[in-house]
């Protein structure tokens, strides 16, 4: 046989089936060989079955190799679940720099984003990281930690060729007095020479540094294209909800397909959503007072004056259920579709969901698919449901996010890079000027509906060249929303 032809053999043979099928095939020469001599069989068959033992031979030891080779020049970026003998090699530490604590802050998504990019800059600093700390003084009230919600040994072992992670601090560390730490918030959308010109020299010098912040820490733009790479594969390949979130997230999705497509809808109109950002479209007065009231409560909600008007004009605000229903209708989706809203209770339902219930009928939820038992552990841990609304969005058909924020936007990137699928990213702005013209009767619904996918043709999550605005990275496209540097090129074939 020529050598390429092995080769061709040994590359195909590197997907798991393949490489077992090619190992028992070797095994099982090896036993018929044992037989035939036993047997005494003539010479011509004995050479026969010795050079396909020689084969089978070398063809092992090119695999072996193969796969030898295979894990030293690409990053691993497809491990799976499965035994531990497939768990990468350990990476060993010439020297290590130091240890990082992090404080999460934020919402669940924030805080994922942040994670991911604490597991990279630890790794490229060569220091140890403590499993991150979950925020749980945040409005959402959530006191779930990291192991509450991810797989914390998977997320451990299966980074551990690129970097080290301890649950907690080593017991020869522990002397360490607490309150000594040197604790910081680093710098907002920094690149990766602060975190080697001004953190790492902290790091060497204290041995431990904590940060209290871990949210868009990192920027969008400028940094290595290797750094990014680790970043996604952190975010879509070590980080797994825990099997309890899996398992029931598993099957509502599993409900769903079973029905038929569906799109999942993360329709933002909750009550704190609506009060937080004042926008008051579609309210009377009794509930404008109350959501008011509300915003004033909250000393942390900076804004307190909000030109509902203007600001839904310049497309800051969340679409209403209404909106979002003459929008999903004026962009032709099936009217049979099943529209899973991946959000928590929405404000004045009743009233509110009215629209949206007779345009997409088949209206779901969480709580509608499911007993309310099987939702019980889940129901008093707001980061864990939104766990739930997370997987089931980025397994659905296609994902509508009603406003920003970073569940859309880590949901959007996740989709894109689990092949481009499909997410209709609302242009806010354009709709609320097309909604009102079509209501006072200035365009028919066909000029509607006309308009609405003309602006929509090219915001349904292809791919598209990531937003570099030098000095305001707020104003980007964000990393995790557009990972590009780890999906296939925008020209490409
Ligand atoms: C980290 O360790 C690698 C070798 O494993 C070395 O090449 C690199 O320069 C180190 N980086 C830092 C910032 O210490
Ligand atoms: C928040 O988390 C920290 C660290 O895990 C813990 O010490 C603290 O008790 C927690 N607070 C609440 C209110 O759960
Ligand atoms: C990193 O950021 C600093 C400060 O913002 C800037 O001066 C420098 O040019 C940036 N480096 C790279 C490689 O982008
Ligand atoms: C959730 O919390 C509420 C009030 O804090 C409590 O009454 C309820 O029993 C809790 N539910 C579960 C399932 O733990
Ligand atoms: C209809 O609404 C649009 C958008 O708000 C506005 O520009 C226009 O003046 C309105 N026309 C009428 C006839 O009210």
């Amino acid at each position: 046989m020529r050598y390429e032809t092995l080769i061709n053999l040994v590359i195909g043979g590197v997907k798991d089936e393949k490489f077992k099928g090619l190992i028992n095939d070797g095994i099982k020469g090896d036993h018929k060989l044992r037989f035939l001599m036993l047997a005494r069989r003539r010479s011509s068959f004995l050479k026969l079955w010795t050079l396909r033992v020689a084969f089978v031979m070398l063809l092992w030891t090119i695999v072996v190799q193969f796969k030898g080779l295979g894990d030293m020049v690409t990053p691993s970026m497809f491990k799976t679940r499965s035994s531990a003998s497939s768990l990468p090699p350990q990476r060993i530490y010439e020297n290590n720099n130091g240890y990082l604590i992090v404080s999460s802050n934020g919402g669940l998504n924030q805080m994922r984003a942040g994670i991911c990019d604490m597991v990279t800059i630890a790794r490229y600093l060569n220091v140890t990281l403590i499993v991150p700390e979950l925020d749980n003084t945040s409005f959402w009230n959530d006191h779930s930690q990291f192991k509450d919600i991810f797989d914390v040994d998977y997320f451990i072992n299966s980074m551990r060729d690129e970097v080290r992670i301890l649950k907690e601090f080593p017991p020869q560390q522990k002397k360490v007095e607490t309150e000594s730490i040197y604790s910081m918030p680093p710098i907002s959308w920094s690149n990766m020479t602060y975190y080697y010109d001004v953190i790492l020299p902290r790091i060497k010098s204290y041995g431990i540094v904590h940060f209290t912040k871990s949210d868009a820490r990192l920027a969008n733009n400028g940094i290595p294209e290797e750094v990014q790479r680790l970043r996604c594969r952190v975010n879509y390949h070590a980080l797994r909800f825990v099997p309890p979130i899996e398992q029931l997230a598993k099957k509502i999705v599993k409900i769903l397909k079973e029905r038929g497509p569906f799109l999942s809808l993360h329709l933002r109109y909750e009550m704190d959503m609506i009060a937080f950002t004042g926008c008051n479209e579609g309210c009377n007065k009794e509930e404008i007072d109350q959501l008011t009231k509300m915003r004033y409560a909250y000393p942390w909600w900076k804004e307190k004056e909000i030109d509902s008007e203007k600001k839904r004009k310049d497309g800051s605000c969340p679409l209403t259920p209404e909106e979002t229903a003459l929008t999903l209708r004026a962009l032709d989706i099936d009217r049979n579709i099943q529209v899973y809203i991946a959000a928590g209770d929405i404000y004045k339902p009743e009233k509110r969901m009215a629209s949206l219930r007779e345009a997409f009928p088949n209206l779901v939820k969480k709580e509608t698919l499911l007993e309310p038992s099987e939702l019980d552990p889940f129901r008093n841990h707001s980061n864990q449901m939104a766990a739930l609304d997370y997987y089931v969005s980025i397994e659905s058909d296609i994902f509508v996010p009603s406003y920003k924020g970073n569940m859309a936007k880590l949901v959007e990137g996740h989709r894109r890079y689990l092949g481009f699928k499909k997410t209709i990213l609302l242009n806010r702005k354009i709709l609320v000027k097309l909604i009102d013209q079509y209501k006072n009767g200035t365009i028919n619904w066909n000029q509607f509906s006309t308009s609405v996918k003309v602006a929509h043709s090219d915001r349904v999550g292809n791919p598209s060249t990531r937003s570099v605005v030098p000095g305001k990275p707020k104003e980007e496209d964000y990393f995790y929303s557009n990972p590009q540097e780890c999906l296939s090129p925008v020209d490409g074939p």
